[in-house]
């Protein structure tokens, strides 16, 4: 599975810590990873401050990865192409962010994104990370086993 990071994700732990807390991104990624072992899974990281890297990377996963776990940073809230290109990936999409974008400035409150992913998992910090994981673990295991499909997975 890939795990994206977008824009000044990379200064976690020093960018407002009130907000975003005090780990690092290593942290995060680090806790990610051993999640993703645990789950029978291998992760690729990559965070960069460039929309178009981003890009590349969600076509660099089509047909190679299972599922994409990102958090897009600032570009959650107005980047097309990162909409059109997780539209256009066909495994388990989940969107990810450390602070609760929809109680922050009214500009935070659209997700480009959110259209385009099986789920989005706001507010919850670095729990968000094994969380993350689980929900990918357990949408995949739901496409192996569509009988077992609950519900809530209904069109
Ligand atoms: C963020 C929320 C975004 O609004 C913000 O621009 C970020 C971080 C989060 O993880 O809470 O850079 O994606």
């Amino acid at each position: 599975m890939l795990l994206l990071h977008g824009p000044n994700l990379n200064l976690l732990g020093e960018r407002e810590p009130e907000v975003y807390g005090t780990a690092t991104l290593d942290d995060h990624v680090g806790e990610a990873r051993r999640a993703a072992a645990v789950a029978g899974m291998t992760l690729e990281h990559l965070q960069s401050n460039a929309e178009a890297d981003l890009v590349e990377a969600i076509h660099g996963a089509r047909g190679r990865c299972a599922a994409i776990v990102v958090n897009p940073g600032a570009l959650t809230h107005y980047a097309w192409s990162l909409h059109d290109a997780l539209a256009a990936f066909g495994g388990v999409k989940i969107e990810l962010h450390l602070s609760n974008p929809n109680r922050r400035e009214a500009w935070r409150h659209t997700s480009v994104v959110a259209p385009v992913v099986d789920a989005s998992l706001v507010g919850l910090g670095a729990d968000g990370y094994p969380l993350a994981i689980d929900a990918v673990r357990r949408l995949l295991a739901r496409r192996a086993a569509p009988a077992a499909t609950s519900p809530a997975a209904s069109p």
